[in-house]
């Protein structure tokens, strides 16, 4: 298969990296990269360009963004109108409910899907599965280090240099998580479109001392089952903020696109 990447960060080489240790390394790999990085770049066997009108000329079988939510703004759409099936991890780019229709829009004009992974999480399968039922309560808590809320404003709820107790720092809806923690938001930006959307997806995020790992906490009342859900994702090597599952449920999409059975 041909695939597209946009962003060669953290979770891009680590998918890769998977992909090859899978045997299933793409016979192209075509990466969008910024034009300063790309200069600074050395990678054999990737092909590498600039705009996402290149990226649709090298026609990827399937493009993976993962470099944040300014890039399913600049780049997504013309992937999708030029027919390109698209998988976003940066999902919380869709609590811009604007962005949000022009990508369908742009789906539906070049007949091909915006392909929304677990990404981080586990069981949005179920969740997806179960909201014709009625969601009835959905609580999603977020838990990491200390250090890994760095860079985001807990810095300035919280002080983060010297807690010795777990702290809630947020509790509100999700439409408010990806307002006000637009970098942390795809999480809850999932479950929310998987589930009862944004405004009724109860969010809670907290910066804990004692753990030592991404924490993802997810507690679902449906009409027809319930179900909770913990995840304990190590963070990727490169970039704190992500959790290595997210480049496993990348891996997955690719894998179920290319091979004969898909789960
Ligand atoms: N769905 C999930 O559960 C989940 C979990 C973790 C991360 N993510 C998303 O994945 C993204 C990437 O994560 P990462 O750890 O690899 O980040 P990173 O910072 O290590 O890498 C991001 C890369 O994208 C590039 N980039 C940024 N904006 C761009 C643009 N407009 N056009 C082209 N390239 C651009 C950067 O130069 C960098 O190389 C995050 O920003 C986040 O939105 C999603």
């Amino acid at each position: 298969m041909r695939l597209g990447v946009i962003g060669y960060g953290a979770i891009a080489r680590e998918l890769l990296s998977v992909l090859a240790q899978e045997g299933a390394m793409p016979e192209a790999v075509i990466v969008l990269m910024r034009e300063r990085t790309q200069a600074n770049c050395q990678m054999p066997g990737l092909e590498t360009v600039g705009t996402a009108g290149e990226l649709v000329a090298a026609r990827p079988d399937l493009v993976i963004e993962c470099a944040g939510a300014s890039a399913v703004r600049e780049h997504v759409g013309t992937c999708l109108s030029g027919g390109i099936n698209t998988v976003i991890a940066s999902v919380g780019a869709l609590a811009d409910g604007g962005l949000h229709d022009a990508l369908r829009g742009a789906a539906r004009g070049g007949k091909s899907r915006l392909i929304l992974p677990a990404g981080a999480l586990g069981g949005v399968d179920l969740l997806a599965a179960l909201r014709p039922s009625g969601i009835e309560e959905l609580i999603y808590t977020g838990r990491k280090p200390p250090a890994a809320w760095r860079g985001s404003p807990a810095e300035k709820l919280v002080d983060l240099d010297h807690l010795d107790a777990p702290v809630t720092f947020f509790e509100g809806d999700a439409a408010q998580a990806a307002r006000d923690f637009p970098k942390n938001a795809n999480v809850a930006a999932t479950l929310a479109l998987a589930g009862p959307g944004f405004a009724a997806t109860r969010v809670h995020l907290v910066a804990d001392p004692g753990a030592s790992c991404n924490l993802h906490e997810v507690s679902v009342r449906a009409g027809v089952g319930s179900f909770h859900i913990r995840i304990e994702g190590k963070p990727a090597p490169d970039n704190p903020r992500s959790s290595l599952t997210t480049v496993y449920s990348l891996a997955r999409e690719v894998l179920n696109h290319s091979r004969e059975v898909a789960i």
